[in-house]
């Protein structure tokens, strides 16, 4: 996996054929060398698609969620075995609309990242306060909290990737500044320093660039603005231009 990642979360989004025409776009549209810096996360039904479309590629693949428990009673769930048998590689957990919209407490993002990750996935997972949470200053209590679960899996660090994503900026237009982007970043660094972290919420090509020149941002989780390929590629380019590319081991 290479730094600067650019992952795009295409939620309830795109049947298979939007899905080919997308990659095909991409592939098409920016250099090669460019492709090892992206990530496409879309609904499970596309999966297979994604993964035969970029094989020749270096662009990686994850789900949107996964469970925990390697098979069994649990309706409307996979597993991390599943995706392993489809070559899906990665996986997003604990988004805020899983969290929010779905109910998922903290204990459970925590069980799915431990099977996952135990199961040999490689993990995005996605933190951040609601608004409510920020201006009552609990910001930094609140991102703790739900980072609390990697304290018992520091040998497989090297396989997650974090993502912080303020839940009053995803969907909304309303992106954070670069300075309080910095500050989360730099209190999830002070913690998990090995671990690369990525920001998401309301990332476009008209604001990626300031982002992307932080210092402590190693990368984009993005959702409405990266459903478009034209729009993704200029936001991978504007990237990699405000970073150059280094690789994560
Ligand atoms: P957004 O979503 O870019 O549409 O705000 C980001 C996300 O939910 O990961």
């Amino acid at each position: 996996m290479k730094l600067p990642l650019i992952a795009a979360n295409w939620k309830m989004h795109k049947n298979r054929k939007e899905a080919r025409e997308f990659c095909r776009a991409v592939i098409e549209g920016l250099p090669s060398r460019d492709l090892q810096h992206i990530l496409l996360a879309p609904p499970f039904t596309c999966l297979e698609t994604v993964v035969e479309a970029v094989a020749a590629t270096p662009i990686l693949v994850a789900s949107q969620n996964c469970h925990g428990e390697t098979h069994g009673a649990f309706t409307g769930e996979v597993s991390a075995p599943m995706l392993a048998d489809l070559k899906v590689e990665w996986a997003l957990l604990g988004h805020s609309e899983r969290r929010h919209v779905f109910g998922e407490s903290d204990e459970l993002v925590a069980k799915r990242l431990e099977g996952a990750l135990k199961q040999g996935l490689k993990v995005i997972l996605c933190v951040g306060e609601r608004l409510e949470e920020r201006e009552a200053g609990q910001t930094e209590a609140v991102v703790a909290r739900q980072l609390q679960p990697l304290e018992n899996l520091r040998d497989l660090w090297q396989n997650i990737v974090l993502a912080y994503e303020p839940v009053w900026a995803i969907g909304t237009g309303r992106v954070a500044t670069t300075e309080q982007i910095a500050q989360v970043h730099r209190f999830i660094r002070a913690a998990h320093g090995p671990i690369p972290v990525l920001y998401g919420g309301s990332v476009n090509p008209g604001n990626i660039g300031e982002i992307m020149r932080l210092p402590e941002v190693d990368g984009a989780l993005i959702g409405g603005a990266a459903l478009d390929s034209g729009k993704f590629q200029a936001m991978v380019a504007e990237s990699l231009k405000a970073k150059g590319g280094s690789e994560h081991p």
